[in-house]
């Protein structure tokens, strides 16, 4: 079956990225001409998916009125005969469903999540965490496809050294990788110390889950750091279902910090049809 709806949590009001993000949300930092926001909402759409759900705070209304229509800029723009920005501004909602829902509590990533609940309904459903850009929307489609064949959640993995694992969710496989990067999981854990952690294959942002996940999240107790994990409730899915991680094979980016963010829109502006050239030549300059 294919996945119909993906969660996005932007509510995290970008402390790292002050004064940046006084008056501009992180997500709409821009990569090359889209914004951080947009970049993730096409690696969904490339997977095939259709209603995008973002999860803001009323404290950043910005990302409320991107994914709004505007039907006087789309305007003005064919009226000045910038049809091609008039068309991309238009298909904004239009051509993909669009729903702001709001968590202005910060509960963690797991409250985060339920937060989409309603607007997702009773489906399976992917979950991007936008710190996190992809090269494309590969990784997404094959843990679409590993969800459907399974029957149960699949989560993206990334290999890293054992003294990074303390930052992230981390799997604890219950069999060998295949050869298409497939691990069956038995259990996970929220930022485990490096010495206890089950392996050193860390949770990196990309989720296709359960509809069985909502009644999970909605039963959550706080975990790591007081917060409600949404770990915890996949947990609770990988101890009775079965549960999947695809090993990320595709160029990842993390803009969680002011370095990632500036790497990841060189990197992108690289493979940009009209900036790639250009920005190549300044990059050889310097
Ligand atoms: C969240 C998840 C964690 C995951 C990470 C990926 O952590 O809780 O399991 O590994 O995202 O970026 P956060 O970065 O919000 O602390």
């Amino acid at each position: 079956m294919q996945v119909r709806s993906a969660v996005i949590p932007a509510a995290g009001l970008g402390t790292r990225f002050l004064p940046a993000t006084k008056a501009v949300p992180k997500e709409l930092f821009p990569i090359g001409d889209r914004p951080a926001l947009q970049v993730v909402i096409d690696e969904a759409l490339g997977a095939g998916i259709e209603h995008i759900v973002v999860v803001s705070s009323h404290a950043k209304p910005a990302v409320e009125a991107y994914l709004s229509p505007a039907p006087e800029m789309v305007e003005a723009l064919r009226a000045a005969g910038k049809d091609d920005a008039a068309e991309r501004v238009e298909s904004i909602g239009r051509d993909w469903k669009a729903t702001v829902v709001y968590q202005d509590v910060p509960k963690g990533l797991g409250h985060a999540v339920g937060c989409a609940r309603e607007a997702v309904g009773d489906e399976p459903f992917a979950v991007l965490l936008p710190d996190e850009l992809m090269g494309d929307s590969s990784l997404l489609a094959q843990m679409n496809g590993v969800c459907t064949s399974t029957g149960g959640s699949v989560v993206a993995v990334l290999e890293v050294e054992r003294s990074k694992v303390s930052s992230y969710g981390v799997i604890d496989p219950s069999g060998e990788r295949l050869p298409d990067g497939v691990i069956p999981v038995r259990d996970l854990v929220e930022k485990p110390p490096a010495d206890e952690a089950p392996s050193n294959f860390i949770l990196t942002g990309r989720y296709v889950l359960t509809a069985d996940a909502w009644g999970e999240i909605a039963a959550l107790q706080p975990g790591r750091g007081g917060e409600l994990q949404l770990t915890d409730a996949l947990r609770a899915q990988a101890a009775r279902s079965p549960f999947h991680a695809v090993v990320a094979d595709v160029e990842r980016y993390d803009t969680g910090n002011p370095l990632g963010f500036l790497t990841a829109s060189v990197s992108l502006g690289l493979s940009h049809p009209e900036l790639a050239a250009p920005l190549r030549d300044h990059l050889s300059e310097l």
